[in-house]
């Protein structure tokens, strides 16, 4: 059973969220190329080819799909800013684009609904992609330039704003393991996006304080629990190594806490010259911390260059695309988060979600949503200020490299048609919302 509403502290903040490329679609309202579509468009790189030209038409069907917040009892709604339907060519402003963010975001206050804003969630425009995207250093300013045009349209009437959704997938999973875009596979290149991705982040938001942004700025995250396959050293050690890559890299540059020794160790020698000159800018302070978690993976030592980790299958329940679906991992960050990294700061899960090949009866993402708010509370029983609870997806949408395989949505799509049809688990939900 979903945990009700009044189980949790007042105040309490339930949503669920989205991003631009993945349902909007890039052919409608003035949008230019981004390295989603170029990455889409060459053979092998995401299931069937598929790309967000028509992601879920969330552009030309906004309303109802508000309404679908609405109606569930929702109070919030995480969103995406597309840069590149923004800012075509990179530099550029697309006036249709910031039309569109302005009226989508009345359409959420006129429905009682708390917008939270993301400014970057993945789709660079190819003009800066083609100057080496998250690269070249110049990206830093055109990244903060970007965040100030949409503050400066729609920042009043925001909730939240956030600079950027997961850090490690703009620059680990797109450099080093070249699963998104760009797909590259090359350490120097995620060295630098590592560090540059970072100090866009810092420089974006003093930029957006030195506007006047009010003190609802923050950035989201994504930790994924890392635990050695075995009781061998070595495999302790590696997963000791992947943490560091991707739980602490992050999180320890925005809080002032420096890079991890366990990840310097194979990144220093890639990052960019006078690196450490940067680290004040990137520590800028936050008004909150969003957490995204979905599972937790188990690593075992290979052999080769750093950093000599390989990834073991796991014996928990897995979901669609084979994740392990471990809830437990999210009271853990949380706690954890608050001991070693963030103190006092709020923190919002900006996401947590689950894909089964489902229709509209999902029982298991009822129980997945049911264990994982239970582990919201778990956190909140030790004394963590955790303030929502975003479910991802409010729609199946394109997944990324997996095309529009997995379905993550509390609403069904029919992409023939793109007819929506809540599931069972928007409707436990809006049960347990309700009152
Ligand atoms: C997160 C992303 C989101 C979606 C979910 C399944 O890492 O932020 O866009 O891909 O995973």
């Amino acid at each position: 059973m979903i945990p009700k509403r009044s189980s949790f502290p007042p105040g309490f903040l339930f949503g669920a969220a989205t991003s631009a490329y993945q349902i909007e679609g890039t052919q409608f309202g003035g949008t230019g190329p981004s390295h989603w579509d170029s990455f889409a468009a060459t053979p092998g790189n995401t299931f069937q080819g598929q790309d967000g030209s028509r992601g879920c038409e969330h552009y030309l069907r906004w309303e109802s799909d508000l309404d679908l917040l609405k109606d569930a009892g929702f109070d919030a709604y995480r969103f995406s800013t597309s840069w590149a339907r923004v800012l075509p060519d990179g530099r550029t402003v697309n006036p249709e684009g910031l039309d569109f963010y302005d009226r989508l975001v009345d359409g959420m206050l006129a429905r009682g609904l708390k917008p939270f804003l993301t400014f970057h969630h993945w789709d660079m425009p190819s003009a800066l992609a083609t100057r080496g995207g998250w690269q070249n250093r110049e990206i830093v300013d055109h990244f903060a330039r970007f965040c100030q045009t949409v503050y400066a349209r729609i920042g009043d009437r925001v909730e939240t704003a956030a600079t950027l959704n997961e850090p490690w997938c703009i620059s680990w999973l797109s450099h080093f393991m070249g699963f998104h875009a760009p797909g590259l596979r090359d350490i120097r290149a995620t060295g630098h996006a590592m560090h540059h991705v970072m100090l866009a982040h810092g420089t974006a938001i003093a930029a957006l304080r030195a506007d006047g942004a009010r003190d609802h700025l923050g950035l989201v995250l994504n930790f994924e629990t890392a635990h050695p396959a075995d009781d061998s050293a070595e495999a302790r050690a590696a997963a000791a190594r992947q943490d560091a890559i991707y739980n602490r890299w992050f999180v320890q540059a925005a809080m002032g806490q420096g890079y991890p020794t366990e990840a310097m160790e194979g990144l220093e020698p890639h990052l960019p010259k006078g690196w450490q000159d940067d680290l004040a800018m990137i520590a800028q302070p936050l008004d909150w911390l969003g957490v995204n978690y979905y599972t937790r993976k188990n690593y075992a030592h290979a052999p080769g260059p750093w950093p000599q980790t390989v990834e073991v299958p796991g014996p928990l329940p897995k979901t669609q695309i084979d994740w392990e679906i471990r809830p437990e991992g999210l009271t853990e960050f949380l706690v954890r988060l608050k001991r070693d990294h963030t103190g006092d700061l709020p923190l919002y899960i900006t996401e947590s979600g689950v894909a089964f090949a489902d229709e509209t009866d999902d029982p298991n993402r009822i129980a997945y949503i049911a264990a994982h708010l239970q582990a919201a509370q778990a956190a909140l029983a030790e004394g963590v200020d955790v303030r929502s609870f975003f479910y991802w997806s409010l729609l199946d949408n394109y997944e990324w490299s997996l095309g529009y395989l997995p379905r993550f949505g509390l609403v069904h799509v029919d992409y023939e048609t793109m007819e929506r049809t809540p599931k069972a688990s928007w409707h436990a939900l809006r049960e347990a919302l309700a009152g």
